[in-house]
């Protein structure tokens, strides 16, 4: 796959932590570059198109050189503001969007929280259980089993056999959450996800998040909550106009980046 080299014995050339943990995720020099249309603009008073005059390729640099390791165990939290590369970042963990230089190496392949793609409106929540758990990778005989904690952490029980087009933004997040929980991620990306449920569902969501990282996963987590970063985290990284501004305790760089906004 492009961007995303799978290989332990990559891996191995990478020094533990000092506390002798392994590097799950090395990230290495690496740059994104989108390459976008710019759109045209409209010729003062005639509505027309300038399209061709202006049109251009422009090149947005999202990410300028990021690197880091990241250890089984962690919980490492993604902070910068909007625009910054949170997102660019995390999908070229899981492979989505190619380095245009440098490279991310995995002990497995991330998943990335959401099986939103795999999902279908018209079904019920019941059924998209069942599509979730398959893109998920479980078999049939394991999502029966899992549906019964699924539908109760999502707390759908009553409208489980409804379409899923007709739940809210925030039940539809709740069920994909839940789907994309159950299962034990070696190495997990959640990007906002936690930004729509409610106080109770962020903090199941949260503890859930903390068991999956008990249970010897990686996760990182984006979040514009710094209360949801500072209660689930082991380490922050904060990503300031595509570069790795700081790494470090979750106290040390909330604060850095507070100051920052001020
Ligand atoms: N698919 C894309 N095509 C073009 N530009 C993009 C795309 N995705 C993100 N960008 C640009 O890359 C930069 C970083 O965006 P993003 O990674 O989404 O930041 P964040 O998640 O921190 O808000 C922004 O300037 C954004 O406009
Ligand atoms: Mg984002």
């Amino acid at each position: 796959m492009a961007g995303l080299t799978e290989t332990g014995d990559k891996l191995n050339e990478f020094m533990p932590s000092e506390d002798g943990r392994k590097p799950v995720v090395v990230v290495d020099n690496v740059h994104v570059e989108y390459r976008v249309h710019a759109a045209g603009r409209k010729a003062p008073g005639t509505g027309r198109s300038l399209l061709n005059r202006t049109r251009g390729l422009r090149t947005v640099h999202a990410l300028k050189g990021v690197s880091f390791m990241a250890y089984e165990n962690e919980s490492i939290g993604v902070i910068g503001s909007n625009g910054s590369g949170k997102s660019t970042l995390m999908r070229a963990l899981v492979g989505l969007t190619p380095p245009s230089q440098g490279a991310v190496y995995a002990a497995s392949r991330p998943n990335m929280l959401g099986v939103g793609a795999a999902l279908i409106p018209e079904l019920s929540g019941e059924k998209n259980i069942m599509l979730g758990g398959l893109a998920l990778g479980f078999g049939k005989a394991e999502i029966d089993e899992l549906r019964d904690d699924i539908v109760a952490f999502a707390e759908l029980e009553e409208f489980i056999d409804l379409p899923m087009r007709t739940y809210s933004s925030g039940m539809q997040a709740r069920l994909k959450f839940a789907i994309a929980a159950s299962k034990q991620h070696e190495i997990l990306i959640v990007d906002e996800a936690l930004a729509v449920g409610d106080q109770r569902f962020r903090q199941r969501s949260e503890a859930r998040i903390r068991e999956i990282r008990e249970n010897a996963g990686t996760v990182f987590l984006v979040s514009h909550s710094m209360k949801s970063i500072l209660d689930t985290c082991s380490r922050v990284i904060w990503i300031n106009k595509g570069v790795l501004q700081m790494d470090g305790e979750p106290k040390e760089v909330v604060a850095a980046y507070r100051d920052s906004r001020k």
